[in-house]
């Protein structure tokens, strides 16, 4: 078992690598961040002010060339990221690849060939599925406290209307819709939370979408209704680009109970009956999955172990975020054909 730090390096220095994936190595006992580049050589010459320890690599390819690095994190835009991922593998590198893993099912099934062939491991950055509030929830569906069959009730809408405030911002959404409605993308760690809680295979998908203006490459706004084989059913909601939204939802409604996840207040309650128990958390919720992450990546690589979640989990997600936005896109065209 290797015990000492693991040495990495970190392959697209955006607002995720240098918001949360390069401070939680920093503070990471058992990692070192020794390089660090992007394909706009400021950003990482940024990130290595304020890291020393971490010298700039001008391509990602000379990065990969180091002997001295162990594995990577690949922080880039999900149309570039399974490339990186298998070339890492083939250099001997790990690898923590951003979500989505890909966003086609062809090039994720590749990458996990990659993983096989090469016998390096790849985690898939489905960040929020790690910690105590996600596990309090699964323990409670496993032990039955909400009975069965349940419904699933999820809506994330980070990503707000402000073109003229924030235009850096809008750019990378605006580009990353080209490949991809936004159940491709925040849908990734839903439908993660739905293999992660439901463990079923998925029945059928219907979807919606709506798209609130002209010039925008594919819906703004998705809607799906889910089916489990094992008789559950999920409602996901999807929303960017509107200049208000509601809160986001994530409850879990069963015959016994309701459970709820409040990721701004931190906690996970549920109800049965008369009595509500609740687990909350005092340090930062994204902070400590961010490091939970980390953590498990670095015992995988220890052990010599599989990843969870890897390729498989990463390649689940996809093709149901991918048959999602299929639905999405029948509907815009059934919708286009009425007008
Ligand atoms: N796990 C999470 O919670 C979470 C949160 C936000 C974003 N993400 C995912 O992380 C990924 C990156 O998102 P972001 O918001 O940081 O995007 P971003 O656009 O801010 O950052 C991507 C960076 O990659 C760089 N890049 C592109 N091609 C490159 C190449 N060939 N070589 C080196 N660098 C290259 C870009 O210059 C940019 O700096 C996306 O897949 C996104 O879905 C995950």
């Amino acid at each position: 078992m290797l015990d000492r730090p693991i040495r990495m390096g970190v392959i697209g220095c955006g607002d995720i690598a240098v918001s949360r994936h390069i401070p939680t190595i920093h503070a990471h006992p058992d990692a070192m961040l020794l390089a660090v580049c992007d394909a706009d050589p400021s950003r990482a010459e940024t990130v290595a002010a304020q890291y020393p320890m971490a010298s700039v690599e001008k391509d990602y390819k000379d990065l990969l060339a180091r002997n001295d690095i162990d594995a990577v994190i690949v922080a880039t835009p999900p149309w570039v990221t399974p490339l990186i991922t298998m070339e890492a593998l083939r250099a001997g590198k790990h690898v923590l690849c951003e979500k989505p893993m890909a966003v086609d099912g062809d090039t994720a099934r590749l990458v996990q060939e990659t993983e096989r062939e090469t016998g390096k491991r790849v985690q898939v950055g489905f960040t929020y599925r790690h910690g105590p509030l996600l596990e309090s929830l699964r323990s409670w569906i496993r032990e039955g406290r909400l009975g069965a069959p349940l419904v699933f009730r999820l809506g994330i809408f980070d990503e707000v209307w402000d073109p003229e405030g924030h235009p850096e911002h809008y750019e990378r959404l605006f580009r990353t819709m080209q490949h991809g409605s936004p159940s491709v993308h925040d849908g990734a760690h839903v439908a993660d939370f739905l293999h992660f809680l439901a463990e079923s295979k998925v029945a059928s998908v219907e979807s919606y979408g709506l798209k609130t203006r002209p010039e925008f490459p594919t819906s703004n706004y998705d809607v799906s209704v889910i089916r489990f084989e094992n008789g559950d059913m999920a409602k996901v909601e999807i929303g960017w680009f509107l200049p208000h939204f509601p809160k986001g939802e994530f409850e879990v409604a069963g015959p016994l109970g309701l459970a709820v996840f409040d990721r701004f207040e931190q906690y996970v309650s549920l109800r049965t009956g008369t009595k509500t128990e609740t687990v909350r958390l005092e340090e930062d919720w994204a902070a400590s999955c961010f490091r939970i992450q980390l953590s498990k990546f670095i015992v995988s690589i220890r052990r010599d172990e599989p990843c969870v979640p890897g390729t498989e989990e990463g390649l689940q997600s996809l093709l149901l975020t991918k048959a999602m936005e299929q639905g999405v896109q029948a509907h815009l065209s059934r919708s286009d054909a009425k007008c």
